[in-house]
């Protein structure tokens, strides 16, 4: 069985935390979910790791849709979810219906992400909901703005904290079944968390809310720039540079193959 919406609500209650990381293959969602990860975000930051972007922006909802389904193939156990990209859901609710549609009935996966809140994004939220469509929010440093933001922390004045409490409340009330904080104060995140009945899941928002969640190449150290607040937890790019060098070695010296 596929972990629910349900129990990540359960989890919050339970104080059980919530781990989640980004997948964009097949190799890589079957090794994180055999691991035991209960969510698996096909994020648009895809655009970035894997198809060498410079943001987010670029990336077509088909392009999503090709590695939400490679995705798919390797997931057992952990719930999928899969942001919908830039300009696929910000003009109307009926845009975000076609197009979270399209993630549910062709990939296979059980919900979407989509950027921003109040007051907009909440009623477009609202529609999905209705619908059967599961939603996860995203809130404080939002990169589909990043020309309006920059990847700077969010929230740091009274004001800016209230308007992503609001968000955050607007949100859950419109039926989201979690909020990722990114990138914001960490007294702010648990003032969130503490307020929802619904998972926090954070990232670069401190340790106090119901969940983190890394982009799996910054946790593999594999990303040619990691934001300041990713931990890496091996170096792959040495280990990858370090094999590909040994190999072309044997090679040139006839020592491979034996
Ligand atoms: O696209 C992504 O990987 C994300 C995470 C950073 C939360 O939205």
């Amino acid at each position: 069985m596929s972990v629910t919406t349900h129990q990540l609500i359960q989890w919050k209650q339970q104080g059980r935390s919530i781990v989640a990381l980004t997948a964009y293959d097949y190799a890589i969602a079957q090794l994180i979910d055999q691991a035991g990860v209960d969510i698996i975000l096909v994020g648009d930051s895809l655009a970035m790791t894997v198809l060498g972007y410079e943001t987010t922006l670029p990336i077509t909802l088909d392009e999503m849709l090709h590695h939400a389904k490679a995705v798919r193939r390797g997931v057992k156990q952990a719930l999928i979810v899969v942001d919908l990209p830039f300009l696929t859901y910000q003009e109307s609710p009926q845009q975000a219906m076609h197009s979270a549609g399209r993630v549910l009935k062709e990939t296979g996966a059980q919900a979407v992400k989509l950027e921003g809140g109040y007051p907009a994004m909440a009623a477009t939220v609202s529609q999905l909901t209705s619908a059967g469509i599961p939603v996860m929010g995203h809130v404080g440093l939002t990169p589909q703005s990043v020309h309006q933001l920059g990847y700077k922390k969010q929230g740091k004045t009274a004001q800016a904290a209230d308007r992503i409490i609001a968000e955050s409340i607007a949100l859950q009330e419109a039926g989201a079944f979690a909020i990722v904080l990114e990138h914001i104060p960490a007294d702010l995140a648990a003032q969130i968390t503490q307020k929802l009945t619904i998972p926090t899941i954070g990232i670069g928002a401190g340790p106090h809310c119901d969940g983190q969640v890394l982009v799996t190449s910054d946790l593999l150290g594999l990303s040619e720039k990691q934001p300041p607040f990713a931990k890496a937890y091996a170096n792959l790019r040495e280990t990858i540079t370090q094999a590909v060098q040994d190999y072309s070695l044997e090679v040139r010296e006839g020592k491979f193959p034996e």
